[in-house]
């Protein structure tokens, strides 16, 4: 079961022991993985890949026993779904003891697509590892992991809103949510940007996506709208653990937006009927 501790002790595991993962393990992943639904109704297929049978590596990465490749169909709102599926499949591996990083940039995307035979209309925008962590970190992700301070995140002031940009979301405002904003500050994002913000008002959380330079292309289309589904994902699951339903719509408030701000998608909670 995905936990909040599943979400606040989760972290990008590039360094590997070379066990491979037992075969019930396996099926109950690949089971989860069927099943990984996000709120746009779009579907994300994974694809499981033998790292030496299929020949597949990655620089930042050692002894993995195993991929997960991720694939959806181009069509909007496909990244933001795509994070969010595939992000609730990475946390409960992680709920099994099973590490994982997003690999989006450092891979040969091309082995990596064809080993997972993506079709024409579809985007196969990340893949991860997947095996148990190795007892001390390689010496090149220590680095990395220093390189993109990956051990901190924003501070939520920075975050988070209270009706307007303007006005961050602070004191009485923020105590009801605090926890599930708790969870979405320590989502992952590519290069640990995290672009997302979120605006409180007449009761949704209005997520917007502030774009950074250089995360556009046609093989993932727009990576920061991953960030996004991860954030949107460790939102419902932690509003799910604390009993709350969680309705996720496209309505755009109109809010004026900062520069390079983008509206995606919003996210209301409600308590579940008795
Ligand atoms: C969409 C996405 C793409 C990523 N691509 C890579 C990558 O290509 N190589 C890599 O080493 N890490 C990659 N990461 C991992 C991030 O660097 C990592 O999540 C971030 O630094 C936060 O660290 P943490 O996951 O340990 O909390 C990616 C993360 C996301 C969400």
């Amino acid at each position: 079961m995905i936990t909040a501790n599943t979400i606040l002790t989760r972290r990008s595991v590039r360094t590997y022991d070379g066990r491979a993962v037992e075969p019930e393990k396996l099926e109950r992943v690949k089971a989860f993985a069927r099943e990984a639904e996000n709120p746009f109704g779009i579907p994300v297929t994974f694809v499981f890949l033998d790292a030496k049978e299929r020949g597949l590596s990655s620089p930042v990465l050692t002894g993995e026993p195993l991929y997960v490749a991720g694939k959806v169909p181009k069509a909007p709102y496909g990244e933001v779904a795509f994070g969010f599926s595939m992000e609730k499949l990475l946390l409960y591996a992680w709920s099994l003891g099973l590490g994982s990083v997003w690999i989006g940039g450092t891979m040969k995307r091309e082995a990596f697509e064809a080993a997972a035979a993506k079709g024409e209309s579809e985007r196969m925008p990340c893949v991860s590892p997947l095996g148990y962590p190795a007892a001390k970190r390689s010496l090149r992700e220590t680095v990395m992991r220093r390189g993109c301070k990956a051990d901190s995140r924003l501070d939520g002031k920075k975050l988070f809103f209270d009706g307007t940009f303007d006005t961050p979301l602070a004191g009485k405002a923020l105590e009801p949510w605090g926890d599930v904003l708790e969870l979405v500050r320590w989502a992952p994002s590519a290069v640990n940007r995290q672009p997302w913000r979120l605006v409180l008002r007449d009761g949704w959380f209005h997520f917007c996506l502030r774009h950074d330079k250089g995360y556009l292309g046609e093989a993932v289309g727009d990576m920061q709208k991953i960030d996004l589904g991860i954030a949107l994902c460790h939102f419902v699951l932690g509003a799910e653990e604390q009993g709350l339903t969680c309705r996720v719509e496209i309505r755009d408030p109109g809010i004026p937006l900062p520069p390079e701000t983008e509206y995606i998608a919003s996210a209301a909670l409600t308590k579940k009927a008795e």
